[in-house]
């Protein structure tokens, strides 16, 4: 590890501190400050190499929000104020489904959440003793919930034929504002509902970077049709206006599903770890399934238009999170590290930007339409390397931690200046630095 990777450690497990509140940590200290559900499983990841039991804490203080469906809900309130939409909007106290002794959101994010628990799980072993301990046991707690969350994603969102899980929401893909959901969006057709403030405008000045007001009036629409229905999986397939298979999500499903499989089979837990390998293999041929015929990109599919969503980004990469046929995985590595993507000219840092350069979609500094975000370039090279792929991990990592020397640990960066952007000090940004540092030992 070079010398200078020392102190960015450092700074960014302060980062984690700074932002922790106990049992959880904020996402980010004003613009986010609840718990989010895959800033928790990256955050953890972060956590883990500083302390495994506070690492489990982080876990264990999503799942107080899962849902009696198995869903875990993307935000577990907390009562720090600053954030909208809150609890009073969600409306989801009182529903049957839901835990009565906290707060949360009515919709999922992407489920890396048993990736962190095999991430953790490896860094306890190689740590040994205590920390070992308290992962088999904090694994023999908690498999049943992450085992009942890729079931309930493979029940309640799975059942399209194109095999793609499904999102009832741009917040659900964690890409709020990427391209891929332009034209789905466009379809949604925004009623009458209570007025409401946007606080995160409040927080970031430039509101170039963030979603614009048209977006939010979207996305608010879509919690009424939500509520209308009592968040109730069946009813709101009939009434969402935003009906999508996410191709992404899709393949962090599989990548979950598969390794959770693994930490099945070492707790005798057979039959579950086969369900959750039939669910890995599904979901891994419906991403396959998805590929552009002329660019050999995931597409994600529009399930209310019936109709693929065409969009230059990153998500058409999706394929490499949950592993594919050598070639078809290979040639997708090099297209990423090549001239269209990672080594675009206009790129400040060659990494992968949300959307490409060379896109009439791409703005390089507004949230998922450009810029590029350390926490996702993370899961992309521990996903090349863990599908055999160690030398372009490597290369991306290498840039992915200069772009953090700034030290601000930025929510995202402009992928033509290289400026920070969003929130500073965000927690899964720091969590990828520390993660990278430890990437390499292992
Ligand atoms: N990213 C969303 C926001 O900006 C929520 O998940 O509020």
């Amino acid at each position: 590890m070079p010398d200078v990777a020392i102190p960015l450690m450092y700074a960014a497990a302060d980062v984690l501190r700074a932002n922790d509140r106990g049992e959880r940590t904020v996402a980010a200290p004003r613009l986010y400050p609840h718990q989010w559900s895959w800033d928790a499983a990256f955050v953890a990841i972060g956590w883990g190499t500083v302390s495994v039991p506070r690492a489990l804490d982080e876990l264990r203080h999503l799942l107080r929000g899962q849902w009696a469906t198995g869903m875990i809900p993307q935000i577990v309130f907390s009562a720090e104020p600053g954030y909208f939409p809150g609890p009073d909007r969600w409306r989801t106290q009182g529903l049957p489904t839901v835990p009565t002794d906290v707060q949360t959101s009515g919709i999922c994010q992407p489920a890396v959440h048993s990736l962190a628990v095999w991430v953790i799980g490896e860094q306890a072993r190689r740590n040994g003793g205590a920390d070992a301990e308290a992962f088999e046991a904090f694994l023999a707690d908690t498999f049943e919930a992450w085992f009942r969350w890729h079931v309930w994603l493979d029940d309640a969102r799975g059942s399209h034929p194109s095999g793609l899980i499904e999102i009832h929401h741009p917040w659900e893909s964690g890409m709020d504002n990427s391209p891929r959901w332009d034209a789905a969006c466009a379809r949604v057709r925004v009623g009458q509902m209570a007025p409401y403030v946007r606080e995160d405008t409040k927080h970031v000045a430039d509101v170039e970077q963030r979603p614009a007001d048209a977006d939010y009036d979207r996305y608010l629409w879509l919690v009424e049709q939500l509520v209308s229905v009592g968040y109730e999986d069946a009813a709101a397939r009939e009434v969402i206006d935003f009906r999508v298979g996410d191709v992404f999500f899709t393949a962090t499903h599989a990548l979950s599903a598969a390794v959770l499989a693994t930490l099945g089979d070492r707790l005798g837990r057979t039959a579950q770890a086969n369900t959750l390998r039939g669910m890995a293999a599904r979901a891994r041929a419906a991403v396959a399934a998805t590929a552009d015929p002329e660019t050999g990109h995931a597409r994600d599919f529009d399930m209310r238009a019936e109709e693929w969503l065409r969009a230059d980004t990153i998500g058409g990469f999706a394929a490499l999170i949950c592993g594919a046929e050598p070639d078809v995985y290979a040639a997708l590595t090099s297209d990423l590290l090549g001239p269209d993507w990672c080594g675009h000219p206009r790129l400040a840092n060659p990494l992968p930007p949300t959307t490409s350069p060379d896109s009439p979609a791409f703005v390089s500094r507004n949230y998922w339409r450009g810029p590029q975000w350390p926490v996702i370039t993370w899961l992309f090279t521990w996903a090349l390397r863990h599908h055999g792929h160690a030398e372009a991990a490597k290369t991306i990592a290498a840039a992915g931690r200069d772009q953090l020397a700034d030290g601000t640990f930025s929510e995202y960066y402009d992928a033509v200046t290289g400026a920070p952007l969003g929130s500073r000090n965000q927690s899964w940004t720091a969590a990828a630095a520390l993660a990278w540092a430890t990437d390499e030992e292992s």
